[in-house]
């Protein structure tokens, strides 16, 4: 075991770092996150019953600090997806989290059933997406639904169910629901609802108008909701949000979160990110003699 390994409830990671959802889609990118990159872990692109097209083109604008997404939850459906694709992704050999997004109980419960049996090691349910009506931001900010929904699906499950929730004033009381329910992690935080404007066109750049934004400009608030969370929960916080380097995932662990997810800095400084953080925490442990990562986990509180 080495210093950097990590427990996420059951699941044992070899670093703390993880593939966000919605950044890699493939099975073997998925693959290569793993195996030429070094992340801990992977999520998959959030799947849904049926095949989405997604919004028309443009649906990702740079802006500063950032990236704004409206890509409208493209994906091939659920069912697709874990009989082609999983598979591939599972050669990396480190856990596979499957991301999905029902836009009921009886479509969470059906497709996490389904990704259990394909040989999911967890499921991550997205109750945050910012863009797509039904499938997202307001079920995770209406604690009522978010204990439904966990509820459902932990009775048939016996791999982990993570939930992934978005801003909002109620993330503390959906995150104790999550809990109280049985969730066995919950992920903080998704990307933020936001837009750009063209000024020479003087129109939204992306089809959809409204997108989420992430990448560092959100990093201070996702820090902020991880550290708050961790005053109120006991299962593990993964920590996600403009994490770009080794400092990033040190401050969310501190924070309190017991691994972090990279997403955008995949995109904007390449897929070799997982082993330049997982590096520089190593160097980070050594410098303040600490034996693991225990040691760092929520320190700022204490
Ligand atoms: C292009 C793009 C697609 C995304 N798709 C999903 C998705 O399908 N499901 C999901 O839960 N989050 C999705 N996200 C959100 C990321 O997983 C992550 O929560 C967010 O981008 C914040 O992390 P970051 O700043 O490291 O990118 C997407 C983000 C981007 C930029």
């Amino acid at each position: 075991m080495s210093k950097l390994t990590v427990r996420l409830g059951k699941l044992e990671l070899r670093n703390p770092t993880i593939l966000a959802s919605g950044i890699l889609c493939s099975g073997s990118l998925l693959k290569r996150a793993a195996i030429e990159s070094g992340a801990g872990a992977v999520v998959t692109k959030s799947l849904t019953m049926d095949e989405r097209g997604g919004y028309p083109t443009p649906v990702i604008v740079g802006v500063n600090e950032g990236l704004v997404n409206a890509v409208g939850l493209a994906n091939q459906g659920y069912e697709g997806f874990l009989s082609q694709e999983l598979s591939l992704a599972k050669g990396g050999k480190i856990p596979v989290f499957v991301s999905v997004a029902g836009s009921d109980s009886k479509e969470f419960r059906k497709i996490c059933v389904r990704a259990e049996e394909a040989g999911a090691d967890a499921v991550e349910l997205n109750l945050s997406c910012p863009h797509v009506k039904k499938h997202g931001l307001e079920m995770g900010a209406d604690p009522i639904t978010v204990r439904k929904l966990v509820k459902e699906v932990k009775g048939t499950l016996k791999i982990p169910v993570h939930v992934k929730l978005g801003l909002s004033d109620s993330l503390k009381d959906s995150a104790i629901a999550a809990q109280d329910s049985g969730a066995d992690a919950v992920v903080a935080i998704n990307t933020i609802r936001a837009m750009a404007i063209d000024v020479h066109a003087r129109k939204p750049v992306l089809s959809h108008v409204y997108g989420g934004l992430s990448g560092p400009a959100i990093h201070p608030i996702a820090l902020r909701c991880v550290h708050e969370l961790y005053e109120h929960l006991s299962i593990p916080i993964v920590g996600c949000g403009g994490v770009e380097d080794w400092q990033g995932a040190i401050r969310f662990m501190l924070a309190g979160a017991t691994s972090v997810q990279i997403g955008s800095a995949v995109a904007t400084r390449g897929v070799e990110i997982f082993g330049r953080v997982a590096k520089g925490i190593e160097r980070y442990l050594d410098a303040q003699g600490f034996k693991n990562l225990d040691e760092v986990i929520g320190s700022v509180h204490r």
